[in-house]
């Protein structure tokens, strides 16, 4: 028995200009933040960068053959804004010509390209400037994002403003985890704010250069917080978590404005107020086609005895809950695995937002390595897979309008500030000879997508 999905489902598989590019220095590109970070002494574990990553930037006619071989009919990819800028302002042809001959391959062999504009990779001459901390950076984006639609908005119909503010902002300049390395819970709130004004005015913005015909999205992470108890305490806890971890970034795009329940729970949150000027909250509102969610794993929280106590979570500022060591069988990256929580996120969502829904991201990682046979034996990939299409199938049965599911990642790429030792692909990468080659879970999922239909 199988389960049939939807006759237009859009199926694909993701990767990141930083994660896979390398050549950080060919063809006039610029410095990003990632590139600098990864030179602080601990910041990157194994002291590794994004060169030459998977040398997708020498190899990428390689890569859109694999594509083409594992029959996916859309590709989602980043664009480097310091390819494009290398200055984060001036435009750089030779970055754009690459982005070009990339949508091409992909549509040669009728793969739909999906672009997303920001995923991390900051100029570092725009951090010089303060980055997302500044409210300049809306204006620098949009700029950005204008200049990629410009030369590729005649080929490519599905745009993405931003992925995950949250990383970007929350760990980016709230715990420092990623780069810029930032420590600020008050600054992380500020820049979050930035990146969702600026999603807000590169809708706008984009909406008018490409008109109806183009669908405009806006990628989050999103993570349903799970209490061991249905008491008031707990119901208190989990509200929290999710109103800081979820809501804080749906509701404005929404144009509900910020949950006013957070204002309460977050310590720095007052710190926000002189970042929201008149008329921003109506601009983070610009109509989105679909929205992208990325759904890893659960958070497990606990309630704290006083509603005061700063929480042990990423979350910058919270207080009053705390998050729990997951459970059961992890991913090597620690994550628990919870199909059911992607179940009930969807469903939870499509009816919150009243918008289509794009599975933007899924995947696990596990050590995987490669048999002398030349085979990957990847059954905990293939296992987690196959359970969460079977989690998205339930979603829609259950009359979530969801409309599509983009497996993380295609290749094993760098994985940020854990370097290189998390394995997503479906396709396995040697790093030092740059071999690619395609794991069990890779044919799995490459014959999910052409029978559109999960086995159950
Ligand atoms: C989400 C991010 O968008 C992506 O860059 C990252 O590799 C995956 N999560 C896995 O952590």
């Amino acid at each position: 028995m199988e389960q049939v999905f939807p006759s237009d489902f859009l199926w694909g598989a993701a990767t990141a200009a930083y994660q896979i590019e390398g050549s950080v220095r060919a063809d006039g590109r610029g410095p990003s933040i990632w590139d600098t970070f990864a030179e602080v002494p601990g910041a990157v574990l194994g002291g590794v960068g994004g060169d030459p990553a998977c040398d997708h930037y020498r190899r990428h006619l390689e890569d859109v053959a694999l594509l083409g071989e594992l029959g996916m009919p859309a590709y989602r990819f980043s664009t480097a804004w310091p390819r494009v800028m290398p200055d984060g302002r001036t435009v750089e042809p030779r970055g754009l010509a690459f982005y070009d001959r990339l949508v091409d391959a992909l549509l040669d062999r009728g793969i739909r390209p999906l672009v997303t504009l920001y995923h991390w990779d900051l100029p570092q001459a725009l951090q010089d400037v303060g980055g997302w901390g500044a409210r300049d950076i809306v204006e620098r984006f949009t700029d950005y994002a204008c200049v990629v639609h410009e030369r590729l908005g005649d080929r490519v119909v599905d745009w993405t403003t931003l992925n995950e503010p949250l990383c970007s902002a929350f760990q980016g300049y709230g715990t420092g985890v990623h780069a810029p390395g930032l420590r600020d819970a008050a600054g992380a709130l500020v820049a979050a704010h930035h990146h969702l004004l600026a999603h807000g005015t590169a809708t706008r913005a984009l909406r008018e250069l490409g008109g109806t015909r183009q669908k405009l999205s806006f990628v989050l992470n999103l993570s349903p917080a799970l209490v061991d108890s249905d008491d008031e305490a707990h119901r208190e806890a989990a509200r929290r978590f999710d109103g800081l971890h979820n809501r804080f970034f749906v509701d404005p795009v929404l144009g509900r404005g910020y949950p006013a329940d957070v204002l309460d729970d977050v310590a720095h949150l007052r710190a926000l107020e002189p970042a929201i000027r008149d008329g921003d909250l109506e601009v983070v509102a610009a109509p989105v086609d679909w929205l992208g969610v990325n759904y890893y794993a659960p958070s497990r929280v606990v309630p704290l005895s006083d509603p005061g106590i700063p929480s042990n979570c990423a979350l910058p500022g919270l207080r009053g809950v705390d998050v729990l060591p997951p459970r059961g069988p992890l991913t090597s990256m620690g994550w628990e695995q919870h199909p059911e929580s992607l179940t009930e996120l969807l469903v939870w969502l499509a009816g919150y937002s009243g918008v289509p829904l794009v599975v933007s991201e899924n995947g696990s990682a596990f050590t995987d390595v490669v048999d002398p046979d030349g085979r990957v034996r990847d059954t905990r990939r293939t296992r987690y897979l196959a359970e969460h299409l079977r989690a998205v199938h339930a979603a829609i049965a259950r009359g979530a309008d969801v409309r599509g599911y983009l497996a993380w990642s295609l290749l094993d790429n760098f994985e940020w500030s854990l370097g290189y030792t998390q394995r997503f692909g479906l396709v396995h990468v040697d790093f030092d000879t740059q071999r690619r080659t395609v794991k069990d879970s890779g044919r799995f999922f490459a014959e999910v997508v052409a029978r559109n239909a999960v086995p159950s």
